[in-house]
């Protein structure tokens, strides 16, 4: 009797043991999961299980995702606390965003509140996850949170995180970015793309003498007050008239034409001669959707500035490091006279950059008389990011392997919407891409608004429901990185298939 109560005794204990193990050990991952964010360097995600890194037979690496759930398996698709996070956001920040387009307003409905970010994916803090085609809005190139990128951060920091005077890290990155683009001898690093297009213009006219500038309808320069004059992004997104708040005399020397139109600029010009300081221009705009220029639209535009002695301005903020590694003057083998750049080249850190011919560069302070300066200018973590992120960049097949993943989303999503019979067209440049629900073709701004907006709405808001985050506008290009994977295409494309048919 007394052994039975021994063995029981014992076989209960095994079992509670075992029980409360395991209790532990779920509490232990809980913890792990939601604890594991904050402030990681080199730890990446919340939830470990969704990463699966995969060495590809190309010389490059990077951290897949796989999606944790199919179209299929999907849990409820619920906004319930991106909503709260929100509508506190709203009583706090104007319009609850620190930048327009992130606001939802053009597709309606409610914003998505980002908890994390991981190669080619993000997570709400609904725990949504998602297939990311923004891509932080063009840095994430090599994809979002790569580990080589936050290493090197991590080992940047504990030097700090600022020093406000010259480090090595500068000549490191400046010698990558005019080893690169074709026509930067010398380069300027400032905090943003805005800054980066203001520092553009003043030494265009600076060293022109001249005031008179061309810009195109549709194309976003940052929202500097020169700039504000049809200007395309948020302010296109949103159908804003210029700005309330620029002086007339900020945009007095503003001129502006239709992308695509040479003609237009030829009248500019001949309305206009001996004024003209500078022609500003996205080669491939991106802030009006995407828009390829016409086969010698841009090769026109470098004859006209060099018969009427005015200078080109690439603002390759987008495209710079996109197209292909030189950019899209690389690309496209035309040479402008600057360029800004931004995005990229600061790998997920506030950076904006502009260069140039060694000539037109000496005239910025210290070497010469134009003034502009900056507090972070040339931080040293944003340097880090960017040489890494442009190290990997360089790497062989990274361009080729872009073009492969953005053609089968492009492509596959066009046919798509065709079969369920939408008017669609799309286009893409190697990372870069964009469609409109309209037959096309699109040459400019005016086209890009015969779109169907209203639909890209429905169209928006289904995809997010089934895991896939685009731009919330149709005036907005897209972006892949090196983390997107077929199966993340393959994803897409089936989601697109469902939510074509529902719109
Ligand atoms: C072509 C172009 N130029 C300038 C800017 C402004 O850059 P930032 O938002 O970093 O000020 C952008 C931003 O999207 C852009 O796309």
């Amino acid at each position: 009797m007394a052994a039975h109560v021994v063995l029981y005794l014992y076989i209960y204990s095994l079992i509670f043991f075992s029980i409360f193990k395991q209790k532990k050990k779920k509490k232990k991952k809980k913890k792990g999961m939601a604890g594991s964010f904050a402030g990681s360097v080199g730890i990446g995600l919340p939830c470990s299980t969704k990463l699966s890194h995969t060495t590809t037979s190309r010389s490059f690496r990077f951290s897949r995702v796989k999606m944790a759930v199919t179209l299929d398996e999907k849990k409820k698709f619920t906004l319930k606390k991106s909503e709260e996070a929100f509508n506190a956001a709203k009583e706090l920040m104007p319009g609850g965003v620190n930048s327009p387009v992130r606001a939802f307003k053009s597709v309606g409905g409610q914003p998505i509140i980002i908890d994390s970010v991981k190669g080619s994916h993000m997570w709400d803090i609904d725990g949504n996850e998602y297939v990311d085609y923004v891509g932080s809005w063009g840095p994430a190139i090599i994809g979002h949170a790569d580990d080589e990128v936050l290493a090197a951060l991590a080992e940047t920091m504990k030097k700090g995180t600022s020093f406000g005077a010259p480090c090595l890290l500068e000549n490191v990155l400046a010698e990558m970015v005019i080893s690169a683009v074709p026509s930067i001898e010398m380069v300027r690093f400032v905090n943003s793309g805005t800054e980066a297009c203001m520092g553009v213009l003043r030494l265009a006219r600076a060293f022109t003498g001249k005031e008179k500038l061309i810009k195109f309808e549709g194309c976003y320069h940052g929202h500097a007050d020169p700039f504000l004059v049809k200007a395309g992004s948020g302010v296109a997104t949103l159908g804003l008239p210029d700005s309330p708040g620029v002086p007339k005399a900020a945009t007095y020397e503003t001129l502006t034409a239709p992308f695509n139109d040479i003609s237009a600029v030829e009248s500019i010009f001949n309305a206009n001669k001996g004024e003209i300081a500078a022609i500003i221009l996205e080669p491939v705009v991106g802030n009006s959707g995407f828009i390829a220029p016409k086969p010698d639209f841009l090769n026109a535009i470098r004859k006209l500035t060099k018969e009427n002695d005015a200078l080109l301005i690439f603002d390759e903020v987008m495209t710079g490091f996109r197209l292909s590694y030189g950019g899209a003057q690389e690309y496209f083998g035309i040479t402008p006279d600057l360029t800004t750049l931004g995005k990229i080249i600061g790998g997920g850190l506030p950076v904006g950059a502009y260069g140039g011919r060694r000539e037109i560069m000496e005239m910025v302070a210290p070497a010469g008389p134009m003034y502009q300066a900056g507090t972070l200018s040339g931080n040293p973590l944003a340097m880090t990011a960017g040489i890494h992120t442009l190290k990997r960049l360089k790497e062989p097949g990274t361009y080729e392997y872009l073009d492969k993943i953005t053609s089968e989303l492009v492509e596959g999503l066009v046919a798509a919407g065709k079969k369920a019979g939408h008017a669609i067209c799309g286009g893409y440049i190697n990372g870069m891409f964009g469609f409109f629900f309209t037959d096309g073709p699109v040459y400019n701004f005016e086209d890009a608004k015969k779109s169907d907006t209203a639909k890209f709405g429905r169209f928006y808001r289904g995809m997010l429901e089934q895991g896939v985050y685009f731009a919330p506008s149709q005036f907005e290009a897209g972006f892949t990185s090196l983390a997107h994977t077929s199966e993340d295409i393959q994803h897409t494309i089936a989601a697109a298939e469902k939510v074509f048919k529902q719109i």
